[in-house]
């Protein structure tokens, strides 16, 4: 297979190579749009999705007429605004399919994201959500730099996560070849990868991690495994933690984003000729950004919550969803027409207060990874110590790093978050292989308060 579509052109901003763009012929219409033509769409669009909700799911009418609102109200796009929030609560309280706008005949698939207390969030999806899933999982493997003909390799886990079956879909209408591998199994996935050879991979950073380890232990350089991109999503990761699995593999590493009420992955993709954030499908999707206290719409630029309100989803219309993801938006660049997230530095529930200070596992990440001597596995563990709440960063040293190095690295990691976050934190370099490894969606954050 030849593909010079993904080789290395220069090298980005943040230091990174940059893959080759999509030539125009792969493009969607969509992606031919102005920022105009494609602003009046989304109102069009917009309209007649929130007639959708209001006209068929009586959770949507209530709280519109608790609002003093219609979908007529809506006459443009900054009119959004108006309209009540959603949240993963009114999922819940309609357990499993009371927001279904439409019959349940015509409701062709179910996915429920985990959650980690209660019960799960249900979402739906017509024939025609399916198809619009698959298209923009399509055009985010080729905004990535997949090509048709390429085999796309999936570890996101299949089952009611969205992770592996909407990958799986969205790379069989790229034309690709998929193997379905799913989590789980690492020592088979990097022997299925050396014989199967293929050029992508869509998998989240942390499981990427334990197929790394799996390949040294292996022995197996993944320079040599032939993949020339990754597609990473579904939980937060920094530039850092790229520079780490690019340098590591070769490969391009892409962000992808989505969540399940929304769609699932392909809200979102970043695109391997700037690495520079995600561009939202904003032909499906309206992003909003706001203020994750006051709810107030946060002008362009402003970091806050990430709100969604999509705009042609037929089973589970969702109108100002508040994701709890805190990112800006940026306007477009290598798709001038649709604006970009910044890479998500992490969700309102991760967020760690100690001592009024404010820290993200994405800070600690940012440090760890930068420190010689320790590998790039971290747990953060919260404890108590008499009234105050205490941190403790569990870092794994490299193989063949000697105490005093260790204790060089634990010395520097404590100073990084120290002068980085303004925080004291006690940390302890552990042997190599004695965290817990990552299969899919990494818990960085062990709370010990309660016990
Ligand atoms: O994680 C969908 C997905 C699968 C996205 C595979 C990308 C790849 P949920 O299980 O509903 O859906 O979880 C959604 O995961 O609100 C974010 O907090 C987090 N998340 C997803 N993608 C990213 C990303 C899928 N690229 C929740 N960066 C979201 C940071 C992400 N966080």
């Amino acid at each position: 297979m030849t593909s010079g579509t993904t080789a290395p052109r220069g090298t980005g901003a943040a230091g990174q190579r940059r893959g080759e763009p999509l030539p125009e012929a792969l493009l969607d219409d969509a992606e031919r749009l102005t920022r105009d033509q494609l602003r009046a769409l989304q109102l069009d669009r917009l309209r007649a999705s929130l007639r959708h909700a209001y006209e068929n799911v009586a959770a949507y009418r209530e709280k519109f007429d608790a609002a003093g609102v219609t979908p007529e109200d809506c006459r443009s796009l900054e009119d959004l605004a108006r309209f009540p929030f959603t949240t993963k609560a009114d999922l819940r309280d309609h357990y499993p399919f009371g927001m279904f706008a439409v019959p349940m005949d015509r409701v062709r698939r179910v996915h429920a994201s985990s959650g980690t207390t209660g019960r799960p969030t249900v979402v739906g999806y017509t024939e025609n959500d399916l198809s619009m899933w698959s298209d923009l999982v399509a055009r985010s493997i080729r905004a990535a730099g997949g090509r048709p003909g390429h085999k796309v390799h999936v570890s996101y886990g299949y089952g009611l996560f969205t992770g592996g079956l909407g990958a799986h879909y969205g790379a069989e209408r790229a034309g690709c070849l998929v193997i379905p591998a799913s989590g789980g199994m690492t020592a088979r996935q990097v022997q299925i990868i050396q014989d199967f050879r293929p050029e992508i991979i869509m998998i989240t950073p942390s499981y990427m991690l334990t197929l790394l380890d799996e390949f040294e232990r292996q022995g197996v350089d993944p320079r040599g495994s032939g993949l020339r991109v990754g597609i990473f999503g579904a939980e937060p990761w920094t530039e850092e933690m790229r520079r780490e699995i690019e340098e590591r593999t070769g490969i391009h590493a892409v962000d992808l984003y989505g969540l399940s009420e929304v769609i699932g992955p392909g809200v979102a993709q970043e695109c391997v000729e700037t690495k520079d954030g995600l561009h939202v499908w904003e032909d499906h999707f309206c992003p909003e950004v706001v203020d994750p206290i006051t709810g107030e719409v946060l002008p362009e630029g402003e970091e806050g919550e990430l709100v969604f309100t999509s705009l042609t989803k037929e089973a589970l219309p969702i109108v100002r969803y508040r994701t709890r993801d805190l990112t800006r938006l940026l306007p477009g660049t290598a798709r001038p027409a649709f604006r970009r997230i910044r890479k998500i530095t992490g969700r309102c529930d991760d967020m760690i207060i100690l001592r009024g200070v404010n820290v993200f596992p994405s800070q600690v990440e940012e440090i760890v990874l930068r420190t010689p001597g320790v590998a790039p596995h971290f747990q953060i563990q919260l404890t108590r110590r008499g009234r105050l709440d205490h941190m403790t960063v569990r870092v794994e040293s490299r193989p063949g790093t000697g105490p005093e190095q260790r204790d060089t690295a634990a010395g520097a990691i404590v100073k990084g978050i120290k002068d980085g976050i303004g925080v004291s934190a006690d940390v302890t370099v552990v042997a190599p292989e004695t965290l817990e490894r990552s299969l899919g969606k990494l818990r960085r954050v062990k709370d010990l308060r309660e016990a």
